[in-house]
């Protein structure tokens, strides 16, 4: 919660998606990309952007993290803040696909910090994505 979630932690957040990206594969576009994902229980994951020869392969760091994170822990994992981070001095909110991935495991509140053209900003996930792909099974 933005509430609970002071602005040091999501500082150091960022600053662990910053490491990330510094083990960014980003040979094709040079754009290198950290995000660091904060789990419920406490525990911190980050990725970074993987690309491929084969362009649309290429995987974000924000699906990066959150593969990892379901890998290690589980599918009851839940999200509480997420940070984003590049290295080319560039804004970078998470791109849609990355948001609609986030969804599953997200609180609707967790803080989501990121490069903007006027600096770093913090939004609630649920401003990020309004209307999310949901799917009611019988
Ligand atoms: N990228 C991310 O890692 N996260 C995003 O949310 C958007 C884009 C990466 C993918 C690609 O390697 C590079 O940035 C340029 O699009």
């Amino acid at each position: 919660m933005i509430s609970t979630m002071t602005p040091t932690l999501l500082d150091e957040l960022h600053e662990l998606a910053a490491q990330a990206a510094q083990n960014a594969y980003a040979p094709y576009s040079g754009f290198r990309v950290g995000a660091a994902l904060r789990l419920s229980s406490g525990e911190i994951v980050t990725g970074t952007n993987v690309e491929n020869v084969s362009y649309g392969l290429t995987i974000c760091a924000e699906r990066s993290a959150l593969v990892r994170a379901v890998s290690q822990s589980g599918p009851e994992i839940r999200i509480d803040a997420v940070a984003v981070a590049n290295l080319n001095g560039q804004p970078s909110p998470p791109c849609g696909a990355c948001r609609q991935m986030l969804a599953e495991f997200i609180l609707p509140e967790a803080p989501v910090r990121f490069p903007a053209a006027e600096g770093m900003r913090t939004m609630a996930f649920r401003e990020m994505l309004p209307l999310g792909f949901e799917l009611k099974l019988r």
